[in-house]
């Protein structure tokens, strides 16, 4: 029998440019993601996120379709350089104004907001001054974090500092997939130090002037050694420091992983204690965002890990690659509850792109492959909370079909339908599916569809 308590929070999650549109509307300044996509074969089809979903203008609708599957949370997040054009000076009044009355709308409705503050849209102003390698960052974040908090702590209760670090360090510094689309070795570890500090003074502006409760996101993907071989062994525990414990640890321990030095080798630097005492603030919770697992085995290739990803042919994968492996999710609450002496945690996002067929059949969309993601994926929050972790809420990524970054709109991952030449809506069975988990508080998690 599964029963989730009744403050659990159900909620649906986007981000800024993922969905808003208009980008420079109303005063607002652009961001690098406004460069990236506009730059020509950067992102897939030449997409931009100049309509998406039209969010900005559509945004009360919007909060009522959130309000017919009976969410009771919505995680977004603000777009910096709508606030502030210039990244730093000068507030636009115009673009704060729009957060406020979406926070509005969403609290007339029951609904309570969730406020990520930096979701990868860095002003582009600020990207020309060095963006995240820049060391003075954490003072413009902090800057830009107490106009928001000045303006809406109260209304907004939960706050969360960066969503998922490691992704922005990974595509944006090392990779390049993502903006800003740098491709270096020696500039990683130094924009995912400053994000770190970015995220303390944060942290410590809201203590000075907030009331309620300031964490940070951190994406979680557990790596499970392929065999006992010591090699993969040992290339499991440097993926999982890279791309988990190298956020986790300095946040919660105040310490990197020592596998750091090995994974960068000479472009890992000696950090200042005094920055890792920054980092190491207290927060309030933990939001963990889920989509996968990944087997792991050593690999002789030169490139930083030496480890790499084994498909596991029997499985079910997503259309981004991502193998669906629920108990992953399981694993991973008990293990931030072990390692981090179990803080209050948020499963922030969890979702799956997937085909959805291309007619709709009536008003009718049939996802059933995401159903079942979503029906294992819950179950497992709950398998979680049955061996005592703290976990107090869930968020579906993503409420909306949208532009999903370098892949543009080509990845689906939303429970609502959009049509992006028209711009409807549409209920996949996805979302009927959660509302039914939501309004008997998992107790459909267990009646066969
Ligand atoms: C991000 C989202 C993204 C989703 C699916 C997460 O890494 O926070 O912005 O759309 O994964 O790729």
């Amino acid at each position: 029998m599964i029963e989730f308590p009744r403050d659990f929070l159900w909620g649906t999650a986007t981000s800024a440019y993922q969905v808003e549109g208009s980008p420079l509307a109303d005063g607002a300044g652009p961001s690098i993601w406004q460069r990236f996509s506009h730059t020509p074969k950067l992102v897939r089809d030449g997409a931009t996120g100049d309509v998406a979903c039209d969010h900005y203008r559509r945004y009360r609708d919007d909060v009522a379709l959130m309000k017919s599957l009976g969410t009771n949370a919505y995680r977004f997040s603000v777009s910096w350089s709508r606030v502030l054009p210039e990244g730093r000076g000068k507030v636009n009044a115009a673009g704060l104004d729009f957060y406020e009355r979406l926070v509005d709308a969403l609290l007339e409705s029951g609904i309570e907001p969730m406020v990520t503050l930096y979701h990868w849209d860095l002003p582009a102003a600020l990207d020309d001054r060095g963006g995240w390698l820049n060391p003075e960052v954490a003072n413009w974040f902090a800057d830009y974090a107490a106009v928001m908090f000045r303006k809406l702590d109260g209304r907004v209760k939960t706050w969360t500092t960066l969503n998922e670090p490691w992704v922005i360090t990974d595509g944006g510094y090392l990779h390049g997939a993502l903006a800003p689309g740098h491709r270096s070795r020696f500039e990683a570890p130094i924009a995912s130090h400053n994000l770190l500090r970015s995220h303390g003074e944060a942290v410590k502006v809201y203590r000075a002037e907030g009331r309620h409760r300031v964490g940070i996101v951190i994406n979680i993907e557990p790596k499970y050694p392929a065999s006992d071989d010591p090699q993969d062994r040992a290339a499991t525990q440097r993926a999982d420091a890279y791309m988990n414990r190298q956020y986790l640890d300095p946040i919660f321990l105040g310490r990197y992983p020592d596998e750091m030095a090995e994974v960068f080798g000479e472009a890992w630097p000696q950090w200042p204690a005094e920055d890792l005492a920054l980092i190491r603030q207290r927060i309030d919770f933990l939001g963990v965002n889920y989509y996968t697992r990944s087997v792991t085995r050593y690999d002789r290739d030169p490139w930083l890990l030496h480890a790499a990803p084994v498909l596991q042919p029997r499985a079910t994968y997503t259309e981004t690659g991502w193998e669906v492996f629920p108990q992953a999710l399981t694993d991973t609450l008990v293990w931030v509850k072990q390692r981090y002496g179990n803080p209050p945690t948020y499963v922030t996002e969890n979702g799956a792109a997937f085909f959805d067929p291309p007619a709709l059949d009536g008003d009718r969309l049939a996802d059933p492959l995401r159903v079942d993601y979503l029906r294992k994926h819950i179950t497992a929050v709950h398998a979680a909370r049955v061996q005592g972790v703290d976990v107090r809420g869930y968020f579906v990524w993503s409420l909306l079909d949208n532009f999903e970054w370098s892949h543009g709109y080509s990845k689906r991952f939303g429970i609502v339908h959009v049509d992006f030449e028209t711009q409807k809506r549409t209920l996949k069975d996805s979302a009927r599916f959660y509302a039914g988990v939501i309004a008997s508080r998992g107790g459909s998690l267990t009646t066969p569809a």
